[in-house]
């Protein structure tokens, strides 16, 4: 069933024999120099996804494109992303310091946090990156007499769309951005303290995968950018129309066809800054899943298989290592890498080995039949992926390795047990009683 997603990412993985490879490189070779649960990046997919997505808003209009770092920070990513030419929106000071260490100056991060605390927005100050302050009033807590270079709000236009519930990132019950009035009053106030450069920005889901919805949404902001602009006199350097494009997960899922994102969304772009005379200002957006989200596989063995009325294929990476189908009931295509060519005709559920009933990958999902040892891969696993792993049952997390051609690199190490109490203090008063 989950056969389609080799076809569609035909460039990246292949299947020689009935055996799995990431770009030149057999899956099983991996797992056996690496180990699993393996995080298995393909350097090629990256590269090509910046560039499609790149070129079609690029030849289109003067385009600046960010990298969400969130959706995966891993350092050799970083570095291949802005090998590319990509910019970089950091949530939080990690962040921006993870970027610099990956060679991003400063003047190409744009840090978009929210409830930020004083501390934060003075560490960004001193880092010299553009504020995108999530509400209004934030910019009265700059430390006192800063004066940011360049300002930039985050409007919730009043409605947003996302793959699933939790993902809807905008409208009136989310906890981002700022509605027009409170952004003009902002915008107002960085005028007053002497800020002369400013930017828009907003960011209203995730995982969309309806090509109308971003030219929709592109509207609602240019409107709101064009009333501010027209009642305080100021003209932008960039709109930012955030991340949010999707790539599929089911099998009834067909890829976003961003040539039309591109040319809808750069039609009403162009359209409002002539209606409200809004100069030249650059289009930016700011992905994270549509770059890095179907790059990466995760490897992961069968540890045991537990036959009852359903039956259980128990792996050596579960809720801890993958987080998003606990979280939100996502879907992640699954192969047996090591059996590509057998009939998938037993509805199995696939979970890990945390000890929560929510740790379960997949539900009632066809596979060939599996015993101890085999190799699954879970796909498109690139976007908080690793990013949202953690160590809970103590389970170190996993190591990442980047497939270039017939090279692998390790880009993270396994963590060892003695990294789970790596930070931990006993005081002395408790020891050998
Ligand atoms: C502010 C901001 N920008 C960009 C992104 C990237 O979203 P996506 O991975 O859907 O492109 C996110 C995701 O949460 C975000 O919060």
């Amino acid at each position: 069933m989950d056969r389609w997603i080799l076809n569609l990412l035909k460039d990246t993985f292949g299947n020689k024999g009935g055996e799995l490879y990431v770009e030149d490189l057999p899956a099983t070779r991996l797992s056996s120099e690496y180990g699993t649960p393996l995080y298995v990046t393909s350097e090629a997919r990256i590269r090509n996804n910046f560039r499609r997505l790149y070129s079609e808003f690029s030849k289109r209009t003067p385009f600046r494109l960010y990298y969400a770092v969130k959706s995966n920070s891993n350092l050799a990513i970083l570095n291949i992303l802005r090998s590319e030419g990509g910019w970089v929106d950091c949530s939080c000071p990690a962040e921006i310091y993870e970027a610099s260490v990956a060679g991003f100056p400063a003047e190409r991060m744009l840090y978009t946090g929210n409830y930020n605390s004083r501390e934060e927005l003075e560490f960004a100050i001193k880092s010299g990156v553009t504020i995108n302050f999530d509400d209004g009033t934030l910019i009265d807590k700059l430390p006192s007499g800063s004066k940011p270079e360049m300002v930039c709000f985050r409007i919730n236009p009043g409605m947003g769309k996302g793959g699933k519930e939790g993902l809807v990132f905008a409208g009136p019950d989310s906890k981002f951005g700022s509605p027009e009035k409170v952004a003009l009053a902002g915008y107002r106030r960085a005028k007053e303290i002497g800020v002369k450069r400013f930017g828009i920005h907003m960011m209203t889901g995730s995982n969309v995968l309806d090509p109308r919805y971003f030219a929709q949404i592109t509207e609602l902001l240019m409107d709101i950018a064009g009333r501010i602009s027209q009642e305080l006199g100021i003209e932008y350097e960039f709109v930012n129309i955030g991340g949010g494009f999707g790539i599929p997960y089911r099998p009834d899922e067909v890829p976003l066809p961003i040539e039309e994102v591109a040319s809808s969304v750069v039609e009403v772009f162009r359209r409002k800054l002539d209606e409200y005379r809004m100069g030249k200002p650059l289009l930016a957006a700011e992905p994270g899943r549509y770059l890095v989200g179907d790059s990466t596989v995760l490897l992961s063995r069968v540890c045991h298989v537990k036959q009852r009325e359903k039956t259980f294929v128990g792996l050596d990476a579960g809720m801890s290592v993958l987080l998003r189908p606990a979280l939100y009931g996502a879907y992640h295509p699954i192969l047996v890498a090591n059996k590509l060519e057998e009939q998938q005709e037993y509805p199995v559920n696939i979970c890990g080995q945390i000890c929560e009933n929510t740790d379960i990958l997949a539900k009632d999902r066809p596979l060939p039949k599996v015993k101890d040892g085999d190799l699954l891969a879970i796909f498109n696993a690139g976007a908080y992926g690793f990013s949202m792993s953690s160590q809970y049952n103590n389970r170190p997390r996993p190591a990442e390795v980047l497939v270039s051609g017939k090279g692998a690199d390790l880009i993270r190490r396994r963590e060892i047990i003695s990294d789970l109490v790596a930070g931990e203090q006993v005081p002395p008063r408790l020891m050998n009683r």
